[in-house]
């Protein structure tokens, strides 16, 4: 990674760092509930996906502020679904961004609960948001909800847990992907689109870059569960192994999972051309998540 991308990167993280506990902390929550909340909000995630939405703000040349809402609503929205997704009911995992999953720390109940707040509290972040005119809100709203939801990443996580008792095919495989992870990553996209004021074509190519750089992170992400370095990672290494997940090293081998990845990097630097927008760092972030180690 450029020292440029880095720096892009770190700036854009430490404002959501910085912001994210402040929409919670003056709320009339359940002490143990904020605090649960609040314990996976800080954690330290990547923040890829708002930092992707401010790129592509930034590219149609439009005021990154504008993407603030629906960056730290989304950013809430993925958050509830990693608490969700190492409950003992699915992964099982004791480890999340370094520190013990939210279960380990509040108990079952409570980890259900903060992922149900951080859920809907989403909205009402983007609804609340004055910034934004009516519509744009209410767009952004049916986005993420469709994003998340049953046709989204819920139904993506339902199928890859229907999974473990069976070998998909590449096909199959990439359907899960593309809905479990690939959603939440197209949000930020196309939301920043919509917030930057893209044209058609331009939203439409854009998606397409989202959608090919979605799965390709969802690759990586398996390719890391096996290679990757749990210190670096932040979660442990061989969750899916131990789970019998379906995942494309499993499917394709590891060679075949990084030829894979390469190629949907690929696609969505050609649609990335193809959307001509004043690129920035796009294409930069794309690379890094082709040679990620985290
Ligand atoms: C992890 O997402 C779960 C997947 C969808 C692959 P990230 O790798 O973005 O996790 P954080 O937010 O940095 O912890
Ligand atoms: C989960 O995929 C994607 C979500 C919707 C949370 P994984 O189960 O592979 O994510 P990690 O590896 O636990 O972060
Ligand atoms: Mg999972
Ligand atoms: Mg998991
Ligand atoms: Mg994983």
């Amino acid at each position: 990674m450029t020292q440029d991308l880095k720096d892009y990167m770190d700036e854009k993280k430490a404002m959501v760092d910085q912001l994210l506990p402040k929409y919670l902390e003056k709320r009339a929550v359940p002490e143990k509930l904020k605090q649960a909340m609040l314990y996976s909000l800080t954690a330290g995630g990547k923040r890829i996906r708002p930092i992707l939405l401010f790129a592509v703000i930034e590219a149609l040349e439009e005021d990154p502020k504008k993407g603030m809402s629906p960056a730290i609503a989304l950013e809430m929205i993925h958050t509830y679904s990693l608490i969700h997704d190492d409950l003992p009911a699915m992964d099982d995992d004791d480890l999340r961004r370094g520190k013990p999953t939210n279960h380990k720390m509040f108990g079952e109940a409570t980890a259900m609960l903060a992922g149900d707040g951080l859920l809907t509290y989403a909205f009402e972040v983007i609804a609340g948001d004055a910034l934004l005119s009516a519509e744009t809100r209410i767009r952004l709203v049916e986005a993420l909800a469709h994003a998340a939801g049953p046709e989204g990443m819920v139904g993506g996580q339902q199928d890859d847990l229907d999974a473990e008792t069976k070998v998909l095919t590449i096909k199959e495989l990439e359907s899960v992907h593309s809905r479990k992870t690939g959603k939440l990553l197209n949000f930020p996209v196309t939301a920043g689109a919509l917030i930057g004021g893209a044209e058609d074509s331009q939203m439409q190519a854009l998606s397409r870059f989202a959608d090919h750089l979605g799965l390709a992170f969802q690759i990586g992400d398996d390719i890391l569960d096996i290679e990757g370095n749990p210190d670096e990672i932040g979660k442990p290494v061989g969750s899916d192994i131990a789970n019998h997940k379906n995942t494309y090293p499993s499917l394709l081998t590891m060679d075949g999972a990084k030829r894979k990845l390469v190629h949907h990097v690929d696609m969505a630097l050609s649609y990335l051309h193809e959307s001509a927008v004043n690129d920035i760092w796009l294409k930069q972030i794309a690379q890094f998540i082709l040679y990620r180690t985290h």
